[in-house]
């Protein structure tokens, strides 16, 4: 490692999309850190990667996480930051009648209000390596639909931020890259099945009833998608932070396309598909 090897930060490296990013972007010679929230998860990592990749404390809710990250990468680089993967996020899907409002909070905190507080903590370090922000948002950031209103809501957030740092960080050379990912294979859609259990095993029968087709149209349409490999993913992320010219926006995997073409589609036109998707020919 020297002097000029690019340092990269990967927030939520402990499984996932973030795991296969760090351990790609470690295999291509960055100095990478990797964002975890447990030690046990920063090891494991840590086995799996050649000596140099070093695994980070850093929960994207804890203020205090983020400055000690920002010192101890300051310190190690001498002060700048080649790229930021700001990846951590959760899900939460459910009809919002159904969501408790903890769990609304707490998914923006991290989905949005983290993946801020993390980045404006960095822009000083990644002004001065004239560095490249890259934002892992979803399809979802393009289109929401039924039963993804809190999710949808952070990934259209996602999206705002990626478009407005864009042009608030040029003029520093910074880049600032937008992932729109569609469906991949992570742990992700077992924690979706665990939380949809949850929510339903805490409604009122008789409200639960009332949403019966969101739940039946994810069981049927949604849940046996086919995905792809959060190694897809990363390879994109690598591309984003080494390519000369890095794209504004980046769709991965055939999910993302489809929801960018749905998105495009007259607003009437594609609400009328979806309604009947949902609950066939009955009125609205
Ligand atoms: N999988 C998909 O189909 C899909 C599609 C579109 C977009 N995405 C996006 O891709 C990103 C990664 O998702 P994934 O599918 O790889 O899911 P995942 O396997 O569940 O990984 C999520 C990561 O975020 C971390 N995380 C959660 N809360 C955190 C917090 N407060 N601070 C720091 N890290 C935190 C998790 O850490 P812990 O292990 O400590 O909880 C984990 O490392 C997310 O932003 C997600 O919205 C995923």
């Amino acid at each position: 490692m020297t002097e000029n090897t690019k340092t990269v930060l990967v927030t939520g490296a402990s499984t996932g999309i973030g795991k296969a990013t760090a351990l790609a972007l470690d295999g291509n010679g960055y100095r990478v850190f990797a964002g975890v929230r447990k030690e046990e998860d920063g090891q494991a990592l840590k086995a799996e990667a050649s000596g140099s990749l070093k695994p980070l404390l850093m929960d994207v809710t804890d203020d205090d996480a983020i400055a000690r990250a920002v010192a101890r990468i300051g310190e190690e680089t001498g002060g700048g930051l080649s790229g930021l993967v700001n990846n951590a996020g959760l899900s939460l899907n459910g009809p919002l009648e159904l969501l408790p409002v903890s769990e609304i909070r707490k998914l923006l905190e991290v989905n949005v209000v983290g993946l801020l507080a993390v980045t404006r903590s960095f822009i000083p370090l990644l002004r001065e390596a004239e560095g490249r922000l890259v934002n892992v948002s979803s399809g979802h950031g393009l289109l929401a639909i039924p039963d993804k209103s809190v999710y949808a809501a952070s990934k259209f957030a996602v999206q705002a931020i990626s478009d407005s740092l864009r042009l608030e960080l040029r003029p520093f050379g910074v880049s600032v890259s937008n992932l729109v990912v569609g469906k991949v294979d992570t742990a992700v859609l077992e924690k979706i099945l665990e939380e949809r259990e949850r929510v339903a095993a805490a409604a009122d029968p008789a409200v639960l009833e009332l949403y019966a087709p969101l739940f039946e149209f994810f069981d049927r349409e949604v849940k046996g998608l086919p995905g792809i490999p959060p190694e897809r993913v990363a390879e994109v992320i690598a591309e984003a932070l080494a390519t000369p010219k890095p794209k504004a926006q980046y769709l991965v995997g055939p999910g993302a396309r489809k929801m960018r073409n749905l998105s495009r589609l007259p607003r009437w036109f594609r609400e009328g598909m979806m309604y009947k998707a949902l609950y066939g020919r009955r009125k609205s």
